[in-house]
């Protein structure tokens, strides 16, 4: 594997966050200080410029970018970069009382009022205008900025826009999807149900919450437009900015599994993916490693939008954040593992939100390097720059990445179609749920697997899990036909293949689209479960694993595949569960009830062996591999308050520097990385 180093300069892992220097002005010896305390920690970069719009542009068409310069010039001088953010997340309040348009209108078609953040039009004229203006400029004056290492497009996109701006231009994304042919759309939308045939693309609003809503196509598209509406925005500025310096990469930070945006389709104008992570720590509704688990499938998720490419931590809490129901004090050692934990998926960096607590407005209380106190002598503090001295231990790590056999496919279009369609259970849909737990399955099989859309490139992968992959693209039947025709291993479940892209149901049989050949099953009834049902599976191989169905359970007719299971009871006892089918060179495997992630595992070890995917189960220790060149770098992570005892580990433990032969010791709470040559 090729190592690719997001930021030679560096030489080494970013080690920075977010910076507001533009809140201390009037406090030089604070900024002073600053810099000062930064070398302490080990900081090497900055993000700046976030928010700052009203100081760069305090009235319209004047600019003041002195003290910006100031700041950079000083950070650079003491040898820390810059990520620089364009303000575009949050409007001065002059721009809206001039240009009332910009502000945002919501789902009932009420025009919002000036203020928070992430409040704007993404189709406004006069914003994006306004916005291009402001990111020009920036672009002229720091682009060729020595300190200067990557773009940091807007703040967390997020959100929708209802205005009429918005309506035009979601009429004319439609027109063009449908060829201009509404004849087409009223098809695609099977508008013909309750007389809710259009016309002209002229007659279709977007589903306003006291409007058209019982459309599922008409839903659908309002995401994908949002999507494609906040892209194209994104676009807008990247190209501002990439027309005065092409070669300074951009990123823009994304929100673990933000539900809004199909993140597939924006990284595709992003040079490196960087997201924010946030974790419930410390929480009172489930077991520690489950909340470094959900965590972990998070960073996979972003990794393996850029393969062959490491990923960026952009924010995480130093301390504790301010907006979780309860804002707990993150214990102590838990940030060495969070930070270490995001090297261990492939990121390069780690980045806090923040360097220094604001005195007021409603992130005052919000976790930061710096306390109000103003000293280095915090908990925290120390804390932090015990990761600066670590990080710069495994500084060979950057530019080595996660390259893996097995992915998990998750997809957008899929969460949004099944929480929308009206059937199942409501409250138990879990798709992102399915997803989490079976790849966390994996995960603790030691298979850090990717997590790829349905557009992603299979061919690399020898097994793919599928969960629910209710909505099939365009495509996709095919390419899951071919795949396992040439040998591939596929995993789907109950819930595979109901509908086309457009949400209508596929015809002649579940999963549709011929994937009822691939996996030589029909699904003919799905069975919602109340909590209180109770079912259970019968091994056809006489496990006698007591194997719990919930939830879900489809009723099958078998073709031409292999039974191993069957359920134990109802109506349909005896009937198939978990079914196998050999397609060409390869293998379909369909689980059509829902059970504990848990109990597949024993099914999963014997799909991976199949496979040739090689497993490490380490009870509570969190595994990981990156690799580069000749080089693998192995990470342990122990989250238990036990201490844990390892064999078979050799190579050298680079936070030690010591050589390891077959046995590593972890004390609560440590992490190892041990760099091998690969053939040792
Ligand atoms: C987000 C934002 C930051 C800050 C943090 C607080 O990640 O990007 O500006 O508000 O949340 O946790
Ligand atoms: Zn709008």
């Amino acid at each position: 594997m090729k190592r690719n180093t997001l930021f030679p300069k560096l030489n080494g892992i970013m080690h920075g966050g977010d910076y507001n220097p533009e809140q201390w002005l009037d406090r030089p010896d604070i900024l002073e200080k600053d810099i000062e305390m930064m070398k302490k920690a080990g900081i090497n970069e900055a993000t700046l410029g976030v928010f700052a719009w009203s100081m760069y542009e305090p009235e319209e068409g004047k600019f003041d970018f002195s003290w910006l310069r100031k700041i950079m010039d000083r950070l650079y001088e003491n040898g820390i970069y810059t990520i620089l953010a364009t303000p575009s997340g949050a409007r001065p309040a002059w721009l809206d009382e001039k240009y009332s348009e910009a502000m945002r209108v919501d789902a009932y078609g009420v025009r919002n009022h000036h203020g928070v953040r992430h409040n704007h039009c993404m189709s406004s004229t006069k914003y994006r205008e306004k916005v291009e203006i402001i990111d020009r400029k920036l672009a002229e004056e720091f682009a060729n900025h020595p300190g200067l290492l990557m773009w940091h497009i807007s703040n967390e996109f997020g959100g929708e826009c209802y205005c009429d701006q918005c309506v035009c231009r979601f009429r004319k994304y439609l027109a063009n999807k449908f060829e201009h042919d509404i004849e087409k759309l009223n098809k695609a939308w099977w508008t013909t149900f309750w007389s809710h045939r259009f016309n002209s693309f002229d007659q279709i609003e977007p589903p306003y919450e006291n409007g058209e809503n019982s459309v599922m196509g008409l839903n659908l598209e309002w995401k994908r437009f949002t999507t494609w509406n906040m892209t194209d925005f994104m676009k807008h500025e990247i190209h501002t900015l990439k027309a005065v310096r092409p070669d300074i990469p951009v990123t823009t930070n994304f929100m673990t599994l933000y539900y809004g945006l199909d993140y597939h389709e924006m990284c595709k104008e992003l040079d490196v993916i960087s997201w924010d992570s946030y974790p419930v720590f410390h929480n009172d509704y489930e077991a520690p490693e489950y909340t470094y688990l959900y965590n972990a499938f998070n960073h996979a998720l972003m990794r393996s939008m850029k393969p062959g490419q490491p990923f960026m931590l952009m924010e995480s809490a130093p301390g504790l954040v301010n907006w979780q129901p309860f804002n707990k004090v993150r214990r102590p050692g838990n940030h060495k593992l969070a930070c270490f934990q995001a090297l261990a998926c492939g990121s390069d960096t780690v980045q806090y939100f923040q360097w220094r607590k604001g005195r007021g407005s409603s992130e005052q209380y919000h976790g930061a390097v710096v306390d109000h106190l103003g000293t280095d002598d915090t908990r925290i503090f120390r804390e932090v720059a015990e990761v600066g001295e670590l990080l710069k231990k495994v500084s060979d790590v950057a530019g080595s990445v996660v390259d893996t056999p097995v992915a998990l496919v998750y997809d957008w279009d899929t969460r949004w179609a099944i929480d929308d369609m009206r059937g199942m259970a409501q409250s138990t849909k879990n798709y992102d749920k399915t997803c989490v737990d079976i790849w966390s399955e994996l995960l603790k099989l030691g298979v850090d697997a990717d997590i790829i859309s349905q557009q992603h490139d299979w061919s690399k992968y020898k097994v793919i899990f599928a969960p629910m992959m209710y909505l099939l693209q365009d495509g996709t039947a095919e390419k899951l036909k071919e795949y396992v025709a040439n040998g591939g291993i596929v995993f789907a479940t109950y819930l595979t293949g109901y509908v086309d892209k457009d949400q209508l149901c596929n015809l002649g049989g579940f999963p549709g689209q011929g994937l009822n050949e691939v996996f030589g099953i029909i699904s003919e009834e799905l069975d919602t479960l109340y909590p209180t049902d109770q079912n259970g599976l019968i091994w056809k191989n006489g496990a006698r694993i007591r194997t719990e169905v919930k939830d879900y359970a489809e009723i099958l007719r078998v073709k031409d595949a292999t039974v191993l299971a069957t359920y134990e009871s109802d109506f349909y006892a005896g009937g198939a569960a978990v079914t196998c089918k050999q397609y060409g060179k390869g293998y379909a495997y369909y689980f059509a009830c829902r059970v504990e992630a848990s109990d597949m595992r024993a099914l999963f070890t014997q799909i991976l062996s199949e496979a040739g995917v090689k497993t490490k189960e380490l009870a509570g220790v969190e595994y990981h591999v990156r690799v580069a060149e000749d080089k693998t770098y192995e990470f342990y992570l122990n989250y238990t308050t036990e201490e844990q005892y390892l064999t078979n580990v050799n190579g050298t433990e680079l936070l030690s520097g010591q050589g390891l032969d077959g046995e590593l010791v972890m004390a609560p709470g440590a992490v190892a990385v041990v760099e091998k040559q690969i053939g040792e």
